[in-house]
């Protein structure tokens, strides 16, 4: 038989967290207080979020120790499989071997359990009650509603509208976990009304749902605030999956030449990247880096390297990212992770250094994607994987044409068996793909706060 899966024990679950910026060339800009434009200190961050994780935020310890209770519940479903494609790379007759990270095996569906468990101990452990959240594809607000259920937290998400509208039972899911939903914009809180007073048929935006939710968070003294990408300590959990791809890899013999990931806010790319990365800049990797994010919203491809709001409120400090202006509200593409106007600082700074490349698939080209990965490997991906998949299928198609042989890795970030509303409609040919909004993106842009 040949191998396909490459697996760890359980006691193989990383120890500790991945911290890059003790390792990189140059260090990342400071967050800034958007009244003062003075750099944020713990005390600015304390109302939103407990003071472990404002600590990790800025921490420069390389390795941060995962408490023995996260690795007891990380143990419900990791070392996370690594796969071997051999089907696909069979189907599209590549000399090119395929590798995959399968994040989509956490009982909520995707890699956000990683930091989800996370957030919910240090959270639990400075006596929150309640949680608040956004959630786009609904994947992040399932898996902050286990994470809660499990440290016995009150969870609330803004779920964006037309995830909302188009995930129902992603929604019924966070509700079977305990959480209680509200599809945003809302009128629950005053950045809600404020956008439905001049857009009554907002699709909504993460941007809108994280103002949402940091409100809430903001004005109750026993809620804190969660998100699920783009701040340092989100991306720092999720690089459990780096470390466990490593060893996988070394038992498969092999090492990538090529790493792609999907990137929405960023953190499933820098979790499985940075500890390669890390290696890259010891000279132990020579591997490319790839982010993919959608045509509809390039955030990395067409965005400026600025500070920006994180939110479209305005509620939030102002972060040093690529951004397309906050106030940019993404096509209601079927990737709901991915409809994210800015991307995580750290990886902004990164693609800045130039240590990863980024690049765009259209919504069309990645359902065709993830269609042609399920038909060969079995598994239906979340669109937002799609995005990686497809390019990893160039890349594959690519060597094909070169008639040289490669190694690609990619994170499988999700499976996508909430998401079929999006299949049955693009097997029926009613998704289309978006062009890259250009007028609406420099309105946005000329938006952005002045600073430098
Ligand atoms: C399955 C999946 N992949 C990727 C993403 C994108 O987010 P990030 O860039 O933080 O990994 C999301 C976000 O919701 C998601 O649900």
């Amino acid at each position: 038989m040949e191998t396909i899966q490459f697996n760890l024990p359980q006691d193989r679950i990383p120890r500790v967290w991945y911290n890059i910026l003790p390792d990189l060339p140059k260090p990342l800009a400071p967050a800034l207080h958007p009244g003062t434009l003075k750099p944020i200190g713990p005390d600015d961050l304390a109302p939103l979020f407990p003071m472990s994780l404002i600590l990790q935020e800025v921490s420069m310890e390389r390795e941060i120790e995962i408490p023995e209770a996260v690795r007891q519940i990380y143990a419900q479903w990791r070392p996370s499989p690594l796969f071997r494609a051999r089907r696909l790379e069979k189907a599209l007759d590549t000399p090119a071997r395929i590798y995959y990270k399968n994040e989509g095996v956490s009982p909520a569906g995707s890699h956000k359990l990683n930091t989800a468990v996370a957030q919910a101990y240090y959270n639990k452990q400075e006596g929150t009650t309640h949680l608040s959240t956004e959630t786009g594809a609904g994947q992040w607000g399932s898996a902050l509603a286990m994470a809660s259920a499990f440290f016995g937290l009150e969870c609330r998400v803004f779920m964006v509208r037309v995830s909302y509208d188009q995930k129902p039972y992603r929604r019924a899911l966070m509700e079977a976990f305990g959480a209680s939903v509200t599809a945003s914009p809302s009128n629950q809180t005053e950045s809600g009304r404020a956008i439905l007073a001049a857009h009554p048929d907002s699709n909504g935006s993460l941007g809108i749902a994280i103002s949402e939710a940091v409100e809430i968070a903001a004005k109750d003294p026993n809620t804190k605030y969660s998100l699920g990408s783009v701040l340092n300590h989100v991306l720092l959990h999720q690089t459990v999956i780096g470390q466990e791809a490593i060893e996988q890899m070394a038992l498969a013999g092999d090492d990538p030449d090529v790493i792609i990931a999907c990137t929405g806010g960023g953190s499933n790319f820098a979790g499985l990247v940075m500890p390669y990365l890390g290696r890259k800049l010891k000279g132990q990797s020579k591997a490319r880096i790839v982010a993919v994010e959608p045509a509809a919203c390039p955030s990395l491809t067409k965005g400026r390297f600025t500070y920006d709001f994180g939110d479209t409120g305005h509620l939030t400090p102002l972060v040093k990212m690529h951004t397309l202006g906050s106030s940019f509200v993404p096509p209601g593409i079927h990737a709901g992770g991915l409809r994210y106007h800015g991307m995580a600082p750290l990886v902004s700074h990164v693609m800045d250094l130039g240590l990863v490349e980024a690049t765009t698939v259209q919504q069309l080209d990645a359902f065709a994607a993830g269609i042609r990965f399920a038909r060969a490997e079995g598994i239906v991906p979340a669109p937002e994987a799609n995005h990686a998949i497809a390019e990893a299928i160039k890349e594959a198609l690519r060597a094909k044409a070169e008639g040289k042989p490669r190694t690609i890795l990619i994170n499988l970030s999700g499976h996508g068996h909430f998401d079929m509303q999006s299949y049955i409609d693009y097997q029926a040919g009613k998704l289309q793909n978006y062009d890259y909004p250009e007028e609406e993106i420099a309105m946005a842009l000329a938006g952005l706060p002045v600073v430098e």
